[in-house]
């Protein structure tokens, strides 16, 4: 498996394009990642101009550290090849990532992979462009593992529920929300994303909470997530980038005590001993691996 960017995710902020003062907002805030939309948060008669607002702020603002994504529509759309093209054209050297909404199998990751390859040959860009896409489709859920191997390109899947549960005909009360289930109404298409993801060596991350006064609920959702190895939530509005940033990274207690571990299976193998006890618990290589992960996501965070 060949070596992939490795971006932080904890909180991807959702910015309608047309909003120049959001788009302002979004580059001088906390959230690890921003996505720039010329989907769903923007009108149809509001699309083209959209491309040119994004252009801007990616030419324009101060990012910072913040990986900077745009939203584009999806291939069954009459934007999304304009999309790609013209946000590319005009902001390619100031863009990380493009997230693809709704693809059903990987032939339509392709397509954005393919324009985006002749792109980066004709406007002579040295660092690649990242694809990023929406796992929201009952098609696409069937279809996820081929998705999650698509394409090199491919960093992240995430799972967008609010057209999943759309496209399932589950009932819920407003996208994002589980209660009202007996268990986790997501359970399933999250740990099924999941798995994919990992295996393919890419991000997995959750979608919108659209509730977002309710900062219990969107709390518990990340908590959600970050137990099944995702590594971070979206944020529909600015009081739900803390939160994540929060849960999705670990506590200096829970780092050094996974370094701890390490530490101590590492000196038992050294002298030639698979298990050891540790205060009250075994240790032995599966507990180094799944400590391995909290080291791993320290490291990435700078911790
Ligand atoms: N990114 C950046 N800034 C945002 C923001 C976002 N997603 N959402 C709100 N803000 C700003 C507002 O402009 C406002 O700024 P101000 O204090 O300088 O006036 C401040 O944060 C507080 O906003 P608030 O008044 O609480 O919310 P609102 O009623 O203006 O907007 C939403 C509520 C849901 C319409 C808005 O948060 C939004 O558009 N979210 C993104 C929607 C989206 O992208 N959907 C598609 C993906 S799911
Ligand atoms: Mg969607």
């Amino acid at each position: 498996m060949s070596k992939k960017p490795m971006r932080l995710r904890r909180s991807q902020l959702a910015v309608p394009g047309v909003s120049e003062k959001m788009l302002t907002k979004a580059a001088a805030s906390a959230a690890d990642h921003v996505f720039c939309d010329l989907e769903d948060a923007v009108a149809p008669s509001a699309k083209a101009g959209a491309r040119d607002t994004i252009a801007d702020a990616l030419n324009n603002l101060d990012w910072g550290n913040t990986v900077r994504c745009v939203r584009v529509n999806d291939v069954g759309t009459e934007w999304c090849y304009e999309d790609i093209i013209s946000v590319v054209e005009k902001a390619g050297k100031n863009l990380d990532t493009i997230m693809l909404p709704k693809p059903m199998n990987a032939s339509d990751v392709q397509f954005a992979d393919k324009l985006l390859n002749q792109l980066e040959m004709k406007l002579g860009l040295e660092r690649k462009i990242g694809l990023e896409v929406l796992i929201e489709e009952v098609e696409a859920m069937q279809n996820v593992v081929e998705i999650a191997n698509s394409c090199e390109r491919l960093e992240c899947m995430i799972f967008g529920m609010g057209d999943y549960a759309a496209s399932q005909g589950l009932v819920v009360k407003n996208i994002g929300r589980t209660d009202g289930y007996p268990g986790d109404i997501f359970h399933y298409p999250r740990y099924h994303m999941t798995i994919a993801a990992r295996a393919a060596g890419i991000d997995a991350v959750d979608g919108p909470f659209a509730d977002f006064k309710n900062d219990e609920a969107y709390r518990v959702e990340c908590q959600r997530a970050l137990t099944l190895g995702m590594v971070g939530k979206w944020a529909i509005h600015p009081a739900q980038i803390d939160p994540a940033l929060e849960i999705f990274s670990p506590s200096q207690n829970d780092v050094d005590f996974a370094r701890e571990i390490i530490e101590v299976y590492e000196k038992a193998a050294s002298e030639g001993l698979g298990s050891v006890g540790h205060k009250g618990v075994m240790v032995d290589a599966a507990s180094a691996r799944l400590f391995q992960n909290t080291v791993n996501r320290a490291d990435l965070i700078g911790m």
